[in-house]
């Protein structure tokens, strides 16, 4: 029994992974799977869940079972009795109430001190079957797949296990996750499953923030270089215990998706912020060259755009991009193209909103609106996409480990 209850994170999986030294002694290690169980109040649950992991053992590779507890009653002591009584490792975080924050917090805890290659995040109330681990390896296996994810929601999986009320609460809430980020989830059917394996060099716990039960929308969104299988699965009835959904549960979700979505549209809601400014800017110049200054109104405008652009370069320079490392050497590239869109936004102005008021009979005013909607549109999409965009080369692609591929573990019957 190991009582692994760490208060510091463990670093090693942040380290920089130095390339891979030749080890040719290694190279046949079979790879390793950690199961973790966040558990709150599942005494009844312990003994047949671990009795069913170890039935379904032949089919896996060596496992250890982490415990992540918040529980009141004797769950932790249970898992302790159990330790001795399994033919695998089994980790118990015992949080006192203080650590207490939540479900997908809890398996985050769990990641830290996982060991193995492979990392199966399952509820230890039964309602995932055990028997379903090797179908998501396997699965990996068969696509190449670095996180798989076991569906209520596809065609063979159900949700049996459920209300109808929680039924239509999991449709509902897999829908919305999936209009709101059409393209991580572009291929999971269950964004909102708790049930699902992913690579361990996959993950970074530091970067995992997940309020209340949602810790698979949070990996799905929050690691670039995954690649997602799903495996259909009938989510069974809880028959030990209760479950800790709630409708805060729900608003946590809320939360949750709304953080998410801020944050992968920052650029977006920054170069608007940038936008914003600008065009104050742009009016105090025009103001002040018309009147201060009296020189001709036209040639003020176009004197006060370029003042505005060049504000706007800066700030989308170092502020709205900062993230994406840019190569110094093209900065007079960059500089030069913005110009010019901007200029070239503001020309094509005039014909869009001839086009809007004289063709299409479009008020002008609302017209008007329109165009600078377009344009600011326009500016983005360019300023994203090839301006400031990402630079593939500056951002190493995940490493992929030979070491860690299952093809060996699945078929080891
Ligand atoms: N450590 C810890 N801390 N574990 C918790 C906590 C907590 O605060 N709350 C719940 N758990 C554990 C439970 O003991 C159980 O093992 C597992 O997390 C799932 O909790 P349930 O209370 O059984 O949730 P459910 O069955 O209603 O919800 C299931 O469906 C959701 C989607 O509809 C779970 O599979 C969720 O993960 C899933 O998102
Ligand atoms: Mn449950």
């Amino acid at each position: 029994m190991i009582d692994y209850t760490p208060h510091q994170p463990t670093p090693h999986h942040h380290a920089p992974q130095p390339t891979l030294p030749e080890q040719p002694t290694d190279a046949k290690r079979e790879p390793t799977l950690s199961i973790i169980v966040p558990t709150r109040n599942e005494a009844g649950n312990v003994f047949p869940l671990l009795t069913r992991i170890e039935a379904a053992k032949s089919e896996l590779p060596r496992v250890e079972v982490i415990y992540v507890d918040d529980s009141d009653d004797e769950t932790p002591s249970v898992i302790k009795r159990a330790s001795s009584q399994f033919p695998f490792d089994i980790k118990l975080i015992e949080r006192p109430p203080e650590r207490r924050n939540g479900l997908g917090k809890a398996v985050v805890e769990g990641m830290r001190v996982a060991e193995s290659d492979w990392i199966c995040v399952m509820d230890g109330d039964l309602q995932h079957p055990p028997e379903v681990i090797p179908q998501l390896l396997a699965k990996a296996q068969e696509d190449g797949a670095t996180l798989v994810a076991a569906s209520r929601l596809t065609e063979g999986g159900g949700t049996e296990g459920l209300s109808l009320f929680r039924k239509l609460v999991s449709y509902g809430l897999a829908l919305f996750s999936r209009l709101a980020f059409p393209k991580r989830l572009k291929k999971v059917t269950d964004p909102l499953t708790g049930f699902f394996l992913v690579r361990r060099d996959r993950l970074d716990p530091d970067k995992l923030q997940p309020e209340g039960f949602k810790i698979l929308l949070e990996v799905l969104i929050r690691s670039p270089k995954i690649e997602v299988a799903e495996v259909p699965f009938e989510f069974g009835e809880r028959v030990n215990g209760e479950s800790k959904a709630s409708t805060r549960e729900a608003m946590l979700l809320f939360k949750q998706m709304l953080r998410l979505g801020l944050q992968s549209q920052r650029h977006l809601l920054r170069f608007i912020g940038v936008g914003v400014t600008g065009l104050l800017i742009n009016t105090a110049l025009l103001a002040l060259f018309t009147e201060g200054l009296a020189i001709y109104y036209l040639l003020s405008a176009i004197l006060a755009t370029q003042g505005s652009t060049l504000w706007n370069f800066a700030w989308t320079e170092k502020w709205v991009y900062h993230d994406r490392r840019q190569d110094q050497r093209y900065f007079v590239n960059r500089l030069v193209s913005y110009f010019a869109i901007n200029n070239g936004a503001l020309l094509l102005r005039g014909p869009l909103l001839a086009l809007l008021v004289s063709f299409l009979g479009v008020n002008y005013l609302f017209a008007n609106i329109l165009s600078l909607l377009a344009m600011t549109a326009l500016r983005f999409v360019i300023s994203d996409k090839l301006i400031w965009r990402e630079s593939g080369s500056l951002k190493p692609a995940g490493r992929i480990d030979p070491m860690l591929t299952i093809s060996s573990l699945v078929s080891k019957k």
